[in-house]
């Protein structure tokens, strides 16, 4: 089975691994605050924040910007559930808006009839890798926290992801671009926010045994020991990056003239971060539905994915916001999207070998 996204964790990762665990400093020290400096210096921010993960990004950026009970958040459907998880968690109401039939990003529009007095963030998802259209959502003033965790290397007309929205969260989950298992980093500009964050991530001892806390905060630290693949990541991005650049472009080349198969739209004006290659499959077009594909291509030993089904159709959440408006674009979405394998563990034989056995299906279907 070619798999969908393995992780691309050489001799190096395990390297810095082994030397971490002699240093005898297993949880957040020094590797944790190198990435953080590291970090900061890639996106263009002031101010980076280590946490467990990008859910913990998220959900404490929701708290470090004011969200409370009785709040109201807009997000995006096509996104991973943790994105309106946390709002949940924050005691807020998710509030989703429809997305761009073009790469399934938010519709600023869409956002914009469904501002209230009560919405306290906007939570956009950068797809894939195609940053979200900012501009728009900031223009309301109401502090944008952005679910960067497909968008570590993107830019959003020609700025830094990371260094745009009142708080920037990134994943370091085991798929990612730069993958440390688990793991997840908050950019801001906002010394106030960060200051918020760090008090919420973790409860430190500080020196001497009397201690005393300002909130009553989370564990929701990342430990050295993560910190140390992340950094050795870091250092291998660019060359990832062009890896996954080339298997995008071998994608766009073997998909080119397939009916009823398209990517998903990648504007020109931004820098994409090749994340996933996410195709959305017509059924009528194609010959065929995207259970019927992702079961075909299975059989063809190649394994895919799908980024994502609508949040607003999961059970939690019909049975929590049964009173969902209608969601067209996002709803068609959910049963179009399949996305490919693409890592750099994978070689270009690899995915000549996805796109061929895509090709055969599609010529199965449609003949
Ligand atoms: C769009 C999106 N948001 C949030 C997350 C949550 O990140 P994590 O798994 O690090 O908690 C993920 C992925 O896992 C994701 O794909």
């Amino acid at each position: 089975m070619l798999g969908f996204q393995p992780p691309a964790i050489g001799e190096e990762e395990i390297a810095a691994v082994a030397e971490t665990l002699r240093s005898g400093w297993l949880t957040t020290g020094p590797r944790a605050a190198e990435l953080e400096r590291r970090f900061a210096e890639l996106v263009e921010a002031e101010h980076v924040l280590a946490v467990a993960s990008g859910t913990a990004a998220l959900h404490l950026a929701l708290l470090a910007v004011g969200v409370e009970p009785g709040d109201e958040v807009i997000t995006s459907p096509i996104t991973w559930p943790a994105t309106a998880n946390v709002i949940v968690h924050a005691g807020a109401k998710p509030v989703f808006a429809d997305v761009h039939d073009s790469d399934l990003n938010i519709d600023p529009e869409h956002v914009a009839r469904l501002v209230t007095e009560r919405t306290k963030a906007i939570m956009p998802v950068d797809l894939a890798g195609q940053p979200a259209d900012l501009d728009p959502l900031l223009a309301h003033g109401i502090p944008v926290i952005e679910d960067a965790a497909h968008a570590a290397e993107s830019y959003y007309r020609g700025r830094k992801v990371g260094s745009i929205a009142a708080a920037t969260c990134f994943s370091l989950y085991a798929t990612k671009n730069i993958a440390a298992g688990e793991g997840g980093l908050i950019s801001t500009n906002d010394a106030a926010i960060a200051a918020a964050i760090e008090n919420l991530r973790l409860m430190r001892r500080g020196d001497g045994s009397l201690y005393d806390i300002v909130v009553p905060g989370y564990k929701a630290n990342l430990s050295d020991v993560l910190a140390s693949i992340a950094l050795v990541q870091l250092d291998k991005l660019e060359a990832h990056g062009e890896i996954r650049r080339r298997q995008f472009a071998a994608y766009d080349e073997g998909v080119a003239d397939l009916d009823g198969i398209e990517p998903l739209a990648r504007d020109p004006r931004d820098t994409h971060a090749y994340h996933l290659y996410v195709v959305r499959i017509d059924a009528e077009a194609a010959g065929g539905t995207r259970d019927e594909y992702q079961r075909l291509l299975a059989e063809e030993n190649i394994a895919t994915s799908i980024h994502f089904l609508p949040v607003h159709r999961l059970t939690a959440y019909r049975e929590l916001f049964p009173d969902q408006p209608p969601l067209p674009v996002a709803d068609k979405a959910g049963e179009e999207v399949l996305s490919l394998p693409l890592s750099p563990a994978h070689s270009d034989e690899d995915i000549a070998d996805a796109v061929a056995a895509l090709r055969r299906v599609h010529a199965s279907l449609t003949r």
